[in-house]
């Protein structure tokens, strides 16, 4: 099978320049101009941007969470990722309390199974229990099985938030087996406190949330995590950095040369802590965690984006739906289920308030949201770039199309959206996943079990052909 994409402008986190691309078997295997080959699919991309498939380092499918579980599945996930432009992404494969890590990863490896992805999927492990299922032996071993990045919850507190001793040992063994070590970075501890006292003085309304998680508990965990990871010899990488708080620890390890990263999620840019007030329950669709901030950090954070100091944007899709869901919260907002959607609309955001009002460039997009992310977490030269050799995971986007955001367009199972009625210019035309057309214009011309388990390789070391096989729907358990 052979696909012709012919006359776009070639978008990589380094390039810019009118190109055709040639995939063969699933492969970019030419790139060059006006290229005389005949194919089995041409597609026609002028006035186009070619660029590669976003990878998403941040979801939660299918999650159980606050006595619910998020309402996508992989297929339901992976087809609203599709959409928006996403070609691979890594899950959080949680560890039930008590439970072996082999039986997490086994636990994950069965939803992707039952619901079938129409993108590439891998796995982060998160670990939040040390002393009646998890070993070290265990996560030393699950970079074999192609995970390469292991999860820390420091808030949640009684649920899935782990101790200090608990993520450094974690961080020990990530520097021994080669993996990344991701955070939620909140003190959980403080937060615990905040909430009860809240919760004793009749404060119920979903404002609460932010009212207590202050962005000095974002800091705190975040330069604690930091300098621990240090210590470990551990690479860190801060999910869903939030406010200036969680920043600044970030800029002075990086400046130092220290091995941490940190991403914010598309939210973070755009909603702030009035949407919680929003009346009739309607702040609880806001009810994430860090919580949206004061208004002031989006310009911070785009900052931040802009100078290198945070290195990706993710989505932290982790979807509750409004009506019954987020409603088990509706006399106690510590009772609603923490995440919110997004998985479909980090390229549309971005593009059109980042790269349209010139805060990014066109590379800095492609980087932020496809190449960063594949090159973080062991997925880079297969994904991220458009190179001879890469998997053929490509977006044709069309910049000027125009669209207006919406729970009644979306395809995630979720009963409403963070950017309801955003007019945005600019959004995906055809989707490839190796080279495989997924989605063309408003159609899913893809089906489940066209995306595939993808192993990843160890910090340092490159994702090839070779390896990504052996990742490819192999490896299920430990032996
Ligand atoms: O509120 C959120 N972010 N829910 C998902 C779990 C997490 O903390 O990432
Ligand atoms: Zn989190
Ligand atoms: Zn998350």
């Amino acid at each position: 099978m052979s696909v012709l994409i012919r006359g776009g402008r070639v978008i990589t986190a380094t390039d810019h320049y009118l190109g055709d691309v040639y995939v063969e078997n699933g492969i970019i295997s030419q790139i060059g101009t006006s290229l005389d080959l005949s194919a089995d699919r041409v597609i026609d991309a002028s006035g186009k941007y070619v660029i590669p498939g976003a990878v998403d380092p941040h979801t939660h499918m299918e999650m159980p969470f606050g006595g619910t579980v998020s309402c996508d599945d992989f297929t339901s996930g992976t087809v609203s990722a599709a959409f928006g432009g996403t070609t691979s992404l890594i899950d959080f494969c949680l560890q039930a309390r008590g439970q072996t890590l082999p039986d997490a990863l086994a636990t994950w490896h069965e939803k992707l199974d039952r619901a079938k992805p129409v993108i590439d999927v891998g796995f982060h492990l998160a670990v939040t229990d040390l002393k009646e299922g998890g070993n070290l032996e265990d996560l030393a071993r699950a970079p074999e099985l192609g995970v390469t990045s292991y999860k820390l919850f420091m808030a949640y507190k009684n649920a899935i938030m782990v101790d200090d001793e608990t993520l450094f040992k974690v961080m020990e063994v990530a520097a021994r087996s080669g993996s990344q070590v991701l955070v939620h970075a909140e003190n959980g501890d403080a937060i615990d406190v905040l909430v009860k006292r809240a919760l004793a003085e009749g404060h119920t309304e979903p404002i609460w949330h932010a009212r207590t998680r202050p962005p000095e508990t974002e800091g705190e965990a975040t330069n604690r995590a930091i300098q621990l990871a240090h210590v470990a010899g551990a690479h860190l990488y801060v999910v869903h950095v939030s406010c200036l708080e969680a920043i600044e620890p970030i800029a002075r390890a990086r400046a130092a040369g220290w091995q941490v990263r940190g991403e914010t999620c598309t939210q973070y840019l755009f909603i702030d802590e009035s949407f919680l007030e929003r009346p009739n329950f309607e702040g609880a669709k806001y009810v994430y965690t860090p919580p949206p901030r004061h208004k002031e950090n989006q310009e911070r954070l785009w900052s931040a984006l802009a100078g290198d100091v945070l290195s990706v944007v993710s989505t932290d899709h982790c979807p509750f739906n409004w009506q019954g869901q987020k409603t088990l919260g509706r006399d106690d907002f510590s009772k609603i289920p923490n995440g919110g959607p997004g998985i479909e609309n980090r390229l549309h955001m971005l593009h059109h308030f980042g790269v349209r009002t010139g805060r990014i460039s066109l590379n800095r997009f492609v980087e932020l949201v496809s190449t960063n992310p594949a090159r973080t977490f062991g997925l880079h030269p297969r994904k991220g770039t458009i190179a001879v050799g890469s998997d053929a995971d490509i977006v044709v986007f069309d910049p000027e199309k125009r669209l207006t955001l919406s729970a009644h367009s979306h395809h995630s199972k979720i009963d409403y959206n963070l950017f309801e009625g955003t007019e945005v210019v600019g959004a995906p035309e055809v989707v490839l996943v190796r080279g495989q057309v997924i989605v063309e214009g408003d159609q899913l011309v893809g089906k489940p079990g066209d995306g595939a388990f993808i192993g990843r390789a160890r910090v340092g070391e490159e994702l090839h052909g070779a390896v990504l096989q052996a990742g490819v729907g192999g490896g299920r358990r430990f032996h």
